[in-house]
């Protein structure tokens, strides 16, 4: 499938190393055992969402890499070393888990704009089942010089739908995380691994300082 480069690039990077994935499986498995009924904070930030919502959207666990989850420094390192030479930046690790809430049927991430990160450098290890898009809306946030503290919620009254692809496993995507988006109809569990690069680029610089490893330019 070809993306639209308008809104996903596709890039050439070598892909993550095993251990880092292992690690993804791994602190998965920890929270579940944990937390079998759901982690406290997740379950109330879905349950915020869906109020903000009025009840006309169910919405998943989301978790990424926290305190307790976050890639140690020696697998930091490691992320540095496979994938500062092409960021000529310092690049750390980030995972996130979206697990759908209500088994049986599906669930979607909130309708956002990031924290933290201008872009999504993005390696999906599985989807979250099979009609799972990425979708993006008529606004965006302006990228942020350092980055953005708070993610911003949007409405599905307060936004257009512009544009939306299922995006491949296995695949390097990049995507501007300061236009609004969402992720629908997650299934089951979608697994991400990402690339955080410190200097923190946005989608308009990305395309020439990067052009060396843009496959769909
Ligand atoms: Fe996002």
């Amino acid at each position: 499938m070809e993306l639209n480069n308008k809104y996903i690039l596709q890039l050439d990077l070598p892909p993550p190393p095993k251990e880092l994935i292992k690690h993804i499986y791994d602190m998965e498995k920890m929270l579940e055992e944990m937390y079998p009924n759901g982690e406290p904070d997740t379950e109330a930030s879905a349950v915020w969402n869906e109020n903000f919502n009025k009840g006309q959207r169910k919405i998943i666990w989301f978790q990424y890499s926290t305190k307790l989850t976050e890639y140690t420094e020696a697998q930091n390192q490691i992320v540095d070393d496979v994938y500062s030479p092409y960021f000529k930046s310092k690049c750390r690790g980030m995972f996130a888990l979206m697990k759908n809430r209500y088994p049986g049927s599906v669930s979607h991430t909130p309708i956002h704009t990031d924290r933290g990160r201008n872009m999504a450098i993005n390696w999906i290890l599985e989807t979250g089942g099979d009609d799972v898009t990425t979708t993006f809306y008529n606004k965006e946030r302006k990228s942020h010089l350092t980055y953005h503290k708070r993610a911003t919620n949007y409405r599905i009254d307060q936004v257009k739908k512009e544009y939306a692809a299922c995006l491949p496993k296995e695949t390097w995507m990049a995507f501007n995380v300061q236009k609004v988006h969402s992720v629908e109809n997650i299934s089951t569990t979608r697994k991400m691994f990402s690339i955080i690069v410190e200097d923190n680029p946005n989608w308009y610089e990305f395309p020439t300082r990067y052009s060396n490893i843009i496959i769909n330019a």
